[in-house]
């Protein structure tokens, strides 16, 4: 890792997912006070990053400029009302001459820009992959490309993590850990489970095809293809399965824990990616269950793996209606385990203890089975609804004390 800022995977919001390049200072800041009262920031969603959009141009003198209409005051009044606030402040640029919606782009402008960003107190740098003047398709010269801005964060001297963000290209998941803090690994997530999206679909979810920019997979095409690569993450370095769609309308609530459980299971950043301010109570309460985030932030930061899938059906293509088991270890000797069923309909499905420690133990070994578990369900640990519903309608300040997370807490692990 490049450093000790994402020991767990980062937790956040980000505004693409809900609002694309609709961007302005009022957004970011009414997101902020939102996730505070509503205990988002205290259960660990610390970042607020901004995406795409936000800029003009450069100035005489090559500086970036922000955007005067969206933001009056400037980026550093962003960044200190954010910070006053108790959050940390994630930024945007791109590996090319132009952002994916042509604002002007980092490449070759790294140092000066990273200056820029630090001048302005920002904590996070998202890091696109738009317009990159060819400077693609071979995994050395991509890597060069983003370690160039690595480079230049690190000589300003900011604590900043740095989020590349090359939809899976060349392969990150071989070369990233020396170059950032999580690399995207997939096209962009839409709001769907599991129906493919014309525009993509996603036919490289198990090979590495899938990355052009505006790319639309579902949460399970993404899942399809993380099961091949988040072995690979390790603590301060992480694959990202991209932003969150809870809370968004296009999945329903057990699609929606589904989503949210294995992105948390496989440590993806867990950046939130819906409107705070129309958010209902049943997204609040699945972004906030603490033992689903305490898996997330669990000091072993080993992802679960996939031990087995079956097909329903030979039609099956996009992977509705299959089922899955992940497994992997966690702190103090506890194990997650995950049966996913991503049809429709109840399926009954038997995880033995073989399935589970599969591969555990040295390679070439038999697993190593421990006996005697007690099973512990995560969901069950969750808020409940009705106190979800009155922490949005501003009622009794004594029941948010109810889903406040500590992050120290262990005793929900029971074996
Ligand atoms: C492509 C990225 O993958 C998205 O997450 C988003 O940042 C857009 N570009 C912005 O143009």
């Amino acid at each position: 890792p490049i450093n000790e800022l994402a020991v767990t995977p980062p937790m956040g919001w980000n505004n693409w997912n809900a609002f694309a390049c609709s961007v302005n200072e009022h957004l970011l800041l009414s997101t902020a006070e939102k996730m505070a009262a509503f205990g988002l920031r205290d259960v660990g969603y610390q970042y607020i990053v901004l995406d795409d959009c936000w800029s003009l141009g450069r100035d005489k003198n090559g500086n970036l400029q922000h955007d005067p209409e969206k933001f009056p005051r400037g980026m550093k009044f962003v960044a200190d009302q954010l910070h006053s606030l108790g959050f940390l402040f994630g930024m945007y640029s791109d590996a090319g001459s132009y952002t994916c919606a042509r604002y002007p782009g980092s490449l070759g402008y790294e140092e000066q820009d990273a200056k820029t960003f630090a001048s302005w107190d920002v904590d996070y740098l998202k890091y696109d992959n738009c317009f990159n003047e060819g400077l693609a398709g071979n995994p050395k010269i991509t890597s060069e490309r983003y370690r160039t801005m690595k480079n230049a964060l690190q000589t300003t001297g900011r604590s900043i993590v740095y989020a590349l963000c090359n939809w899976g290209e060349d392969y990150p998941w071989k070369w990233a850990h020396t170059v950032a803090n999580v690399w995207r690994m997939s096209g962009d997530i839409y709001d769907s489970f599991d129906r493919p999206d014309p525009r993509c679909p996603c036919t490289g979810e198990e090979g590495y095809d899938c990355p052009y920019a505006g790319s639309h997979c579902s949460a399970m095409n993404i899942l399809n293809k993380a099961a091949y690569v988040v072995h690979t993450s390790v603590a301060g370095a992480w694959n990202d399965l991209d932003m969150l769609e809870v809370g968004n309308g296009g999945m329903d609530d057990e699609e929606y824990k589904t989503h949210f459980s294995l992105w948390a299971a496989v440590k993806s950043p867990l950046l939130m990616g819906n409107d705070v301010n129309v958010m209902d109570a049943k997204a609040l309460s699945i972004l906030t269950n603490p033992a689903v985030l305490a898996v997330s932030q669990d000091t072993a930061g080993v992802p679960v793996n996939r031990m087995w899938r079956y097909y329903v059906s030979d039609t099956d293509t996009y992977g509705q209606g299959e089922i899955q088991m992940w497994s992997g270890p966690l702190s103090g000797g506890d194990q997650l385990v995950i049966l996913l069923n991503a049809g429709n309909s109840p399926r009954l499905m038997n995880a033995t203890l073989a399935d589970i420690f599969y591969d555990s133990g040295p390679e070439g070994s038999a697993p190593e089975i421990k006996e005697n578990w007690d099973i512990y369900d995560l969901w069950a640990n969750r808020m409940d609804e009705a106190t979800a519903q009155s922490i949005i309608d501003g009622s009794p300040t004594s029941e948010v004390a109810k889903f406040y997370y500590n992050a120290t807490e262990t005793s929900y692990k029971d074996g």
